[in-house]
């Protein structure tokens, strides 16, 4: 499910720029295999765009309430993350193993996945993804150091 009625709180909210894109769809296929629904904030062709601008749009989508959590792809991850990362409220994890999409949901309570299309293949994708799925936050101690991540020097 893709669409974007206001009474509907997506499971995640996906974006990725011209890099991303074809990974994009993949992994959205991989979503409506588990039956979670998303919204795609773009981008929607392979022309050249700044990764920004869907940082920001995932971002802004789950503080809106609109979507759980959130999925960017770019060519490394890395753009996404920093962007997202300069959103309060916003924990971007970039993964590039399963272990680390595990982690991110359970010591980080991150709730935006950073994927890299030209570091990790799909299968390793499809991997990290599952394991982000499988895992939840552990809280205690975690609790903790994620509340001080918002803390300003
Ligand atoms: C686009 O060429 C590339 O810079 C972008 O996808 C991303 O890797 C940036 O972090």
């Amino acid at each position: 499910m893709s669409s974007d009625s206001d009474s509907v709180v997506h499971d995640f909210v996906i974006g990725s720029d011209h890099a991303g894109i074809e990974r994009k769809k993949e992994i959205k296929d991989f979503l409506s295999e588990r039956g979670l629904s998303f919204l795609d904030v773009g981008t929607n062709s392979s022309d050249s765009v700044d990764y920004p601008d869907f940082a920001k749009a995932v971002g802004k989508k789950i503080l809106e309430g609109k979507a759980k959590q959130g999925i960017l792809i770019c060519g490394t991850g890395i753009g996404m993350s920093i962007t997202a990362n300069k959103i309060s409220g916003i924990r971007a994890a970039l993964a590039v193993t399963p272990f680390m999409g595990e982690m991110g949901r359970a010591h980080n309570n991150a709730n935006v996945l950073c994927l890299g299309a030209r570091i990790v293949d799909f299968a390793t994708t499809q991997q990290i993804v599952e394991a982000w799925l499988n895992a939840s936050f552990e809280g205690g101690r975690h609790e903790r150091r994620v509340e001080k991540m918002e803390d300003h020097p």
